[in-house]
């Protein structure tokens, strides 16, 4: 995940904007952002359900004060959770699959580009 992360941010010139669903403590962006020294260009929106593991992101994100993260402690599942964090440039979506039916899962794969 973390090569693919760093590949996108090779990828993609100006300012970025990443969205995080079901981003757990965020460890996946966050090592990509500890090898690189462009975070600042960077403006990232994390999705978690658990206060715990979100005030865990949280501190993590405090370790790139040039990059703008905010940690939403809200239902990935319900599309208020995206408002202002859309469009975005990378969308994450790891470690989902285990959390939703099949059925959403399938309709998920679908409606990501
Ligand atoms: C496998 S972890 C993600 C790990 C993350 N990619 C990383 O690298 O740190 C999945 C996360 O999804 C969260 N989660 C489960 N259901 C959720 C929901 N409905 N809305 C938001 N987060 C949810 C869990 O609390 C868990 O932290």
């Amino acid at each position: 995940m973390r090569r693919l992360i760093n590949d996108a941010m090779d990828r993609h010139v100006g300012p970025m904007r990443i969205l995080g669903s079901c981003a757990g403590e965020g460890r996946d962006m966050f090592g990509v952002l500890s090898e690189r020294d462009n975070a600042q260009r960077l403006t990232a929106t994390l999705v978690e359900l658990h206060p715990d593991i979100a005030e865990r992101a949280r501190a993590a994100a405090s370790a790139f004060p040039a990059t703008h993260v905010e940690v939403r402690i809200v239902n990935a599942g319900n599309t208020d959770a995206y408002v202002g964090a859309v469009p975005a440039d990378l969308v994450l979506r790891v470690g989902i699959f285990g959390n939703i039916s099949d059925v959403d899962l399938w309709r998920t794969i679908a409606a990501t580009p």
